[in-house]
């Protein structure tokens, strides 16, 4: 079965959370009973606020890293999300760098006409990874009401729909920066992660997939295991860009 899933955008703004505080003393100490690097995922409407909240979870013990969520709309960009355009990246990401000297991740928007821009400017401001990336901006209509299905008439596409476009995006960023790519949108198994790997993602994430099968993840990791056994894969690592390439860029020149 392949389901893909349309969320309502954030109203009007600003994502209501309860904040970082309840955030550190509610919902962390959850999460850092598990064995895995835990990856504190932040969003904010001003680039100030994002240094803020950056510097609060750096004093944190147990953070690992830390995922900007720039695809998200703000403020001083008149709604529009950071990651949308190269310059505004910079900035809020220079903003960042300085308030953290974690692990800093760039989660990019595909609602860009300049991917590879974006990623760019991730890493001259000096991001160490991007995560390639978040919802698509789509929109659905029943006929019948005439009325949009969304509160928000428009909101976030995920899920299998959205996978060549994000594949695509990965393969684009990864022709143009150094630091990693982690490859997310519409990955439900091996086959998918692998194809996010090859096309030069280093790590993947999934989401959608686990909301329909709650056990995805430990498939998708069995059966990325046997991939490797199967082709002599000692590093996942070894996957990482290895798209056969060469002879179709060749004939393109
Ligand atoms: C219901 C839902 C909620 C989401 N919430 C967030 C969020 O709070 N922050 C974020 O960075 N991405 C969020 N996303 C985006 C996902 O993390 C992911 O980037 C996107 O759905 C594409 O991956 P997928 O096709 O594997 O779901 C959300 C997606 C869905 C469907």
């Amino acid at each position: 079965m392949s389901v893909s899933w349309i969320r309502p955008c954030s109203t009007p703004l600003v994502f209501p959370s309860k904040g970082v505080e309840d955030f550190i003393e509610h919902t962390l100490p959850f999460y850092q009973s598990y064995a895995p690097p835990l990856i504190a995922s932040i969003s904010a409407p001003t680039a100030q606020e994002f240094s803020t909240l950056a510097a609060r979870l750096s004093e944190v013990p147990g953070i690992a890293a830390i995922e900007a969520n720039i695809s998200c709309s703000n403020i001083e960009e008149d709604g529009r999300a950071f990651a949308i355009e190269p310059v505004a990246t910079a900035r809020v990401i220079k903003a960042l760098r300085q308030a953290t000297s974690l692990p800093l991740w760039a989660k990019l928007t595909p609602n860009t006409s300049d991917v590879a821009a974006v990623a760019q400017a991730v890493e001259h401001e000096g991001g160490d990874a991007i995560v390639v990336g978040n919802t698509l901006l789509g929109m659905s209509i029943d006929v019948h009401s005439r009325r949009a299905r969304l509160g928000n008439i428009m909101g976030g596409l995920s899920g299998p729909s959205i996978k060549p476009i994000m594949l695509r995006m990965v393969y684009q960023c990864h022709k143009h920066i150094a630091i990693p790519i982690i490859g997310c949108g519409g990955i439900s198994n091996a086959e998918d992660a692998i194809a996010y790997l090859l096309a030069g993602a280093s790590a993947v994430q999934v989401g959608t997939a686990t909301f329909i099968q709650p056990q995805t993840m430990i498939t998708l990791l069995d059966d990325l295991h046997h991939y490797c056994q199967q082709q002599g894969i000692r590093h996942i690592s070894e996957l990482t860009g290895a798209l056969d390439d060469a002879a179709l860029l060749a004939n393109l020149r």
